[in-house]
């Protein structure tokens, strides 16, 4: 198949650049290196692969580039790109979000409509349930999102929703739940901690640590992208979650052992628009997809801590 993928210069949409292309697809990328983070790191996310006979890359602007060319011959898009974060999401840029998130969306779904695809699969995110009371989140459950990325990643998932209702594009949403492993994007937990650690500097808690998350590793959600092109069910959203509820600050001995170093915390703030706790039902997934994650938390850190003391060095 050939395969489009927006924000294959990020933390996921690397990681399933290299998969469809050893699954044999064509893969066409697109980023615009957005200045979220250092584009250094998204070059080495890019370098394993970027000269790949069957890879072509588009340095980029959705908002910019004439989709109609970039989607001719394409049979499947996988709409990675977006302005991520939940924390930074406030104020001034809100701007930035919207544009990357919502119009960015629209644009491409407003191409999309022209092309018969086979699979539109939209990156959504646990952050559109909000502090939900209903725990584990279900794909039912009320959406009322605690922070502006959250606001704009529901806006962006409605919008496929409404464009596979009105027009029969074949989308197909899967919200995210916290990813982690090699490549994680450098303002997320995991990451700063393993690099706080490297570094003998104490690891910032925000609140009092007893947020809770289900983490989800890399490959789970590279797995879950693959499997959806052919089983996901058009119009339909899934939770894509690692399958457990874990208190943040009970990760910390773990970290421990793996580091093999005593690990200083300092608490700071609880941060605006951080949810207090996130948790899959991942049972739709499990019937329609047969997705079930395989990588239990202390092999994925332990990956993610392999790769980030090369990565730093
Ligand atoms: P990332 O920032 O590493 O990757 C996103 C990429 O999109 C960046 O490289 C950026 O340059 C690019 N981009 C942004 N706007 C663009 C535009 N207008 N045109 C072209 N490229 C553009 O983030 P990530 O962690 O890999 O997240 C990927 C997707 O998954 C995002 O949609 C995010 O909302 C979603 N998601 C991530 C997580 C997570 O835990 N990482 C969880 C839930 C959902
Ligand atoms: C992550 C991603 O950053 C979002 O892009 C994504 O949409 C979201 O997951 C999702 O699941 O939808 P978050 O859960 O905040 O958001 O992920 P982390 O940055 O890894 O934070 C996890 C927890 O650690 C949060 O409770 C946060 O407050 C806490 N944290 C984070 C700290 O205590 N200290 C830090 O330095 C960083």
């Amino acid at each position: 198949m050939n395969c489009l993928v927006t924000g294959a210069a990020g933390f996921i949409g690397s990681h399933l650049c290299r998969r469809l292309l050893k699954e044999g697809h064509y893969v066409s990328g697109i980023d615009s290196f957005t200045d979220y983070y250092p584009r250094s790191i998204k070059e080495a996310n890019l370098a394993p692969f970027s000269k790949h006979k069957k890879f072509k890359f588009f340095p980029e602007d959705i908002n910019r580039i004439d989709l109609n060319k970039l989607l001719q011959n394409i049979d499947a898009v996988f709409h990675l790109a977006a302005q991520a974060g939940v924390r930074a999401s406030w104020g001034k840029n809100f701007s930035i979000y919207t544009k990357n998130n919502i119009e960015a969306t629209q644009k491409i779904l407003e191409t999309a409509k022209k092309y018969r695809l086979t699979k539109f699969v939209y990156a959504s995110s646990s952050s559109v349930y909000g502090s939900s009371p209903e725990l584990p989140m279900k794909e039912t459950n009320i959406l009322s999102p605690f922070s502006p990325y959250g606001v704009s990643k529901l806006a962006a998932e409605n919008l496929c929703s409404l464009y596979f209702r009105n027009y029969g594009v074949p989308t197909v949403s899967l919200r995210f739940f916290t990813v982690y492993g090699p490549g994680q994007r450098p303002d997320m937990a995991f990451h700063r901690f393993f690099k706080a650690i490297l570094l003998n500097k104490p690891i910032s808690i925000y609140g009092d640590g007893k947020q809770t998350r289900d983490f989800t590793y890399i490959d789970d959600i590279i797995e879950a992208n693959i499997v959806s092109l052919v089983k996901g069910k058009e119009g339909e959203i899934y939770n894509i979650g690692g399958g457990n509820q874990l208190i943040l600050k009970n990760v910390f001995s773990l970290l421990e052992q793996i580091c093999q170093k005593k690990i200083q915390l300092q608490y700071e703030k609880k941060q605006k628009g951080d949810v207090l706790h996130t948790f899959a039902d991942i049972k739709k997934a499990y019937v329609d997809l047969d997705y079930s994650p395989k990588v239990r938390l202390d092999e994925g850190l332990q990956k993610e801590w392999n790769w980030i003391q090369r990565y730093l060095s």
